[in-house]
């Protein structure tokens, strides 16, 4: 008998493949040269079962899909107060590289955006860790809901890094508000180090099938973060996740969820499932545009729309 869920997978990933529209993140220039055409899905149950379909190995850079993996990190290693005092919970309305601080305080309203997401990065291990320490934990902590060890992709993030103008003027923003109290390209660099892990789309399905699974990853069944963190970031990526498309995302597909610019992008039913899609092609909002497809297909499909 053949197994049902990769036909559909493949059927789901044929009905989406001749939409070429979107384009490449052309401000990262490493990320222009990626082959647009690349199209995966992956299913990940509860049981450490994976069905996926398309191109499930090749491997690309996580950019954005980090932010809530480091927020739940930054959560666990210093406790909710002293991460709630630095960033905070609300959607933005705005894109995803705009500065979205809060009036007064300086602080980032959310931990999805970037400046909530450089705030967070720097917010992860213990208190005084030094900046290639905290690299060093984020990526021990985003292996760990991988389940498998991995790694940077160098020419990504250099590639990133000579054109961080944006994120290295939202920084010193949070350092002239005391939200960053160190060096603002240091941290910068470590949040860049962050989005320029390589996964693939099955480590995502993996990653998201672990916070769907109250932060125990079904593969290696390691409690990667405890049950209260993981309720906070599905929250936060019900709500933020989209940047300013969050608002159509829960009404049409209603999964909590993040995208990358890289073009992954995953989605976290608590209790059930962990999926992931993969195809660079990106709308205006920077979430990718087959991906948005397919999980408005799975959605509607499987009846996932959690409200
Ligand atoms: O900081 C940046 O702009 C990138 N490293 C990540 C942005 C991103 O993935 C936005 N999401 N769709």
């Amino acid at each position: 008998m053949r197994p049902i869920i990769p036909d559909y997978l493949t059927d789901a990933l044929a009905d989406v493949e001749s939409d070429v529209s979107g384009e490449l993140a052309a401000y990262i220039p490493e990320l222009a040269g990626a082959d647009p055409d690349r199209l995966g899905a992956v299913f990940a149950t509860l049981d450490g079962t994976i069905y996926g379909a398309g191109d499930i190995d090749h491997e690309f850079t996580i950019q954005s899909i980090s932010k809530p993996f480091t927020y739940a990190l930054a959560l666990a290693d210093r406790g909710f107060h002293p991460v709630l005092d630095k960033v905070g919970v609300e959607p933005s309305g705005e894109a995803f590289n705009q500065i979205s601080l809060e009036r007064g305080s300086g602080r980032p309203l959310n931990p999805m955006i970037n400046a909530g997401a450089i705030t967070a990065h720097s917010l992860a291990g213990p208190p005084g860790l030094d900046p290639a320490g905290r690299v060093e934990r984020v990526i021990d902590g985003l292996s760990a809901f991988a389940g498998r060890r991995l790694a940077i992709d160098e020419a990504v993030c250099a590639s990133e890094m000579r054109h961080a103008h944006r994120n290295l003027a939202i920084a010193h923003m949070l350092r002239s508000y005391d939200i960053l109290t160190e060096d603002p390209t240091a941290v910068v660099e470590g949040y860049v180090r962050q989005c320029s892990v390589l996964v693939t789309v099955r480590d995502l399905a993996v990653m998201a099938a672990t916070l769907a699974n109250g932060g125990v990853n079904p593969l290696s069944g390691e409690q990667v973060v405890h049950r209260p963190v993981v309720r906070q970031v599905l929250s936060v990526m019900a709500t933020c996740g989209m940047y300013d498309a969050a608002g159509d995302w829960a009404t049409h597909v209603g999964i909590p969820a993040k995208s990358g610019v890289a073009g992954g992008l995953i989605g976290a039913l608590p209790g059930q499932i962990g999926i992931a899609t993969f195809s660079p092609r990106l709308d205006a909002h920077g979430n990718s545009v087959r991906g948005v497809s397919l999980f408005e297909q799975f959605s509607s499909d499987a009846g996932l729309h959690v409200m």
